[in-house]
């Protein structure tokens, strides 16, 4: 998959992003805000883990790169949930902080909610964001996202207990009027 936005091209990993991926993601601020699956310090060998998971057709769900510069620069992924969550998605996403600011991952976002919609059979979409991480709400925000939920100490990282901060859009932009129940 290739999506071209106003500040970035989405597409898919490929190992040569290896050192690019590890150069970026290794960055304790990013993995502040990410869940413990994303290491700090992030070695060669999580990177290739990640790329060989990305690139697996058996991994469920839709993982990009997020390529600035000519450089992949971030990861913007959607995540299909399963049992009885199984028409609900979340979507997760991350940026070298060397690019931050400049709506790049805004911009990825509104790419990618058309194309999570129009991929899967998903009803909502949704991010449960760190209540220290007021930067991904804003982009969830500009992004037609609405605050659902606050889920107290719902999250402990970095030594840290924190609230949750659930952000959802749904297919139609109303829950009441999405297709009944199968
Ligand atoms: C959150 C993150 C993805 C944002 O990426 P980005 O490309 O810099 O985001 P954008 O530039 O599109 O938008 C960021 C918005 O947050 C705002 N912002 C930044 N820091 C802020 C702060 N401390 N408080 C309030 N708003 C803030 C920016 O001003 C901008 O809004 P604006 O366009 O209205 O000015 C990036 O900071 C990141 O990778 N963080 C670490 C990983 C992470 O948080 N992942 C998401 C987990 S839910």
């Amino acid at each position: 998959m290739r999506i071209t936005t106003p500040t970035s091209i989405l597409r898919d990993w490929t190992w040569d992003d290896l050192p690019a991926l590890v150069r970026n993601a290794d960055d304790p601020r990013v993995a502040a805000m990410m869940r413990d699956g994303f290491p700090s310090p992030y070695t060669e060998e999580d990177g290739r883990r990640f790329i060989s998971m990305a690139t697996s057709p058996a991994t469920p769900g839709l993982f990009l790169a997020i390529e600035v510069g000519g450089e992949a620069s971030g990861g913007v992924g959607i995540h299909p949930l399963s049992d009885v969550y199984r028409r609900t998605a979340e979507i997760g996403y991350w940026l070298s902080p060397s690019r931050w600011g400049r709506g790049i991952v805004t911009d990825a976002v509104r790419a990618l909610v058309p194309v999570a919609f129009a991929t899967y059979d998903i009803v909502r979409l949704q991010a449960g964001v760190f209540s220290n991480n007021p930067a991904s709400g804003k982009v969830l925000e500009k992004s037609g996202f609405a605050r659902e939920a606050v889920h107290r100490h719902a999250v402990t990282k970095n030594g840290r207990l924190l609230d949750e901060v659930l952000y959802v859009r749904f297919r139609t932009g109303n829950p009441d009027l999405d297709t009944p129940v199968r």
